[in-house]
């Protein structure tokens, strides 16, 4: 079970939005999550201010090094999900890495984010001893397109010579992901009319999740989307 995932790239690559994402499914199954925000921009942080979050997702921001263990512990000592969004710097992605049970790096099939997502791969590779044990990492895709051009399937291929395995699911690139950094909320409290494509989505994450050890977790009934179904169902 992962009880606390980082997500970064050396590059913009989706890490925000898949870190929202993620913990937005477990936010409506009722799965206590801290988002913790240590990135240089603070997406999230802003995202929290513009409208009302869901009661078990709260975001806080981390600062330096020290700041986000001390979350990430005090996560782990009340037994909530920890998803760190730890941006695009090397230290900082290294250092969420140590303190997490599974790392993902995001990667669009264009070259320069594949090329991030290869030195990210090194970085956590030459990093691999320390921090907790047995903590592992994976590619997972981002922004992916029905139809891949020539170039994204040749990216693709690069990225497979890793032996770092991706997952078998991604995120299709979808308005639906982008709503909630406009409206503020979740993609399972926001309504179709703001943000179209919402069922697509909701049943996506929940899958992605379920692959990356987040919904195994849970316990409670879900909410109004039955994710547990949707995963299962994967
Ligand atoms: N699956 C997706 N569908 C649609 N848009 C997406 C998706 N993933 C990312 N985006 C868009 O791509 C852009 C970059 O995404 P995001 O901010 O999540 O990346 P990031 O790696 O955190 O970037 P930064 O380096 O600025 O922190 C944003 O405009 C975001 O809305
Ligand atoms: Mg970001």
């Amino acid at each position: 079970m992962t009880s606390v995932l980082s997500i970064g790239s050396l590059k913009t690559s989706g890490t925000t939005t898949l870190a929202l994402t993620l913990a937005s499914v477990a936010a409506a199954a009722d799965i206590p999550v801290v988002l913790v925000d240590a990135s240089r921009d603070k997406d999230l942080v802003s995202w929290q201010g513009k409208a009302s979050t869901p009661r078990s997702l709260v975001v806080e921001a981390a600062d330096d090094e020290a700041g986000l263990e001390r979350l990430v512990r005090a996560a782990r000592r009340r037994g909530d999900l920890a998803i760190i969004d730890a941006g695009d710097d090397a230290a900082t992605i290294r250092a969420a890495a140590r303190l997490s049970d599974r790392s993902l790096i995001p990667v669009r099939f264009s070259p320069l984010s594949a090329y991030a997502a290869i030195a990210t791969d090194h970085l956590l590779t030459a990093d691999a001893g320390k921090g907790r044990r047995g903590r592992d990492w994976c590619f997972a895709a981002s922004s992916v397109t029905a139809i891949p051009s020539r170039i994204a399937r040749m990216v693709e291929s690069y990225i497979e010579q890793s032996e770092t395995k991706r997952l078998e699911i991604g995120l299709v690139l979808r308005a639906a992901y982008e709503a909630p950094f406009v409206h503020g909320g979740t993609i399972f409290s926001l309504t179709d009319e703001v943000a179209p494509g919402l069922d697509r989505a909701r049943a996506e994450a929940a899958t992605l999740a379920y692959e990356v050890g987040i919904l195994g977790r849970i316990a409670a009934p879900v909410p109004s989307y039955d994710v547990v179904e949707v995963a299962q169902a994967a």
